[in-house]
């Protein structure tokens, strides 16, 4: 078959060598869509992609940095060249900051955190709204730590905050256009950005158990959810930023004791 009579749709993830990018790149895949791993990692990416093929999906491994405004472009033109044309976008790579205190945090630490979490996540819209085709969506991983401050990593939340008024002020755009874009915004997922190793596996998406209260997520947990955003299940949804927090920011005091 060659490469444009794929049938599917088409979706590109950007992290998906890891943690959440991974696990929504396997779900989009058994889905039926073919997927764009995209990721600053080849070989993460690439290892994506091989768990894919393995279970009889269809995937790509691209290198990109989202804070690159060329490699943005070119994971967009590798994915239309290999598959026609792209339908979802999941803007997922981000970065952490190392924990430190406000005073402390460097201008170098702010603007790299920037660069990759704000900036790139615009050029990733920027590319979304020009190329997605119509009916299409887009999906972003902002964090709670975009919902409220975060004492030890103040550039991470700045940018994280900043995600969720891009989605908000992009809607508008993405609409006129027949797009939707949405943000979420994780609580503490289980992932190698945490120091936890990850899974290869995903589950039975109607099967996942639940949480504990204000506990930790798997990477599934968090992709299902982006995976709904994207899908014409919510066409109703555009412009705004959910939680999936295990309801971590649900009441008061902020944060479990
Ligand atoms: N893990 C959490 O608790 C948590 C909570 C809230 C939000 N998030 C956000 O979720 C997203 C995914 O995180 P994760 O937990 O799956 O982490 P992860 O470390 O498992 O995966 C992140 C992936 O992004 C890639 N990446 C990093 N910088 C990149 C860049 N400049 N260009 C392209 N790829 C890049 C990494 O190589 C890695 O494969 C991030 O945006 C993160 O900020 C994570």
């Amino acid at each position: 078959m060659s490469a444009s009579a794929f049938e599917g749709r088409v979706a590109l993830v950007t992290g998906g060598g890891s943690g959440i990018g991974r696990a929504a790149s396997q779900r989009l895949a058994a889905d039926g869509n073919a997927v764009v791993v995209a990721d600053l990692n080849e070989e993460s990416a690439q290892h994506t992609v091989s768990l894919i093929e393995a279970a009889g999906g269809k995937a790509l491994a691209v290198r990109a940095d989202i804070a690159s405004e060329s490699d943005n472009v070119r994971m967009f033109d590798a994915g239309e060249d290999a598959f026609g044309g792209i339908d979802l976008a999941f803007l997922n790579a981000g970065m952490l900051q190392p924990y430190l205190p406000f005073d402390q945090v460097t201008n170098d630490m702010f603007d790299r955190v920037m660069g990759v979490n704000l900036r790139g996540t615009f050029l990733g819209l920027q590319q979304s709204l020009a190329r997605l085709r119509p009916g299409g969506a887009c999906v972003v991983t902002s964090s709670s730590a975009g919902m409220i401050g975060f004492a030890e990593a103040a550039a991470y939340s700045a940018s994280k905050h900043g995600v969720v008024g891009l989605v908000r002020s992009a809607a508008a755009a993405f609409a006129a256009r027949d797009l939707r874009v949405n943000a979420i915004c994780p609580g503490m997922v289980l992932t190698p950005m945490n120091d936890f190793a990850g899974s290869d596996e995903v589950e039975n998406a109607d099967a996942l158990s639940n949480p504990d209260y204000r506990g930790g997520l798997s990477a599934q947990h968090v992709a299902e959810v982006a995976l709904f955003l994207l899908s014409q299940r919510a066409a109703g949804v555009n412009g705004q930023a959910q939680l999936v927090d295990a309801a971590l920011l649900s009441s008061f005091p902020p944060l479990p004791t």
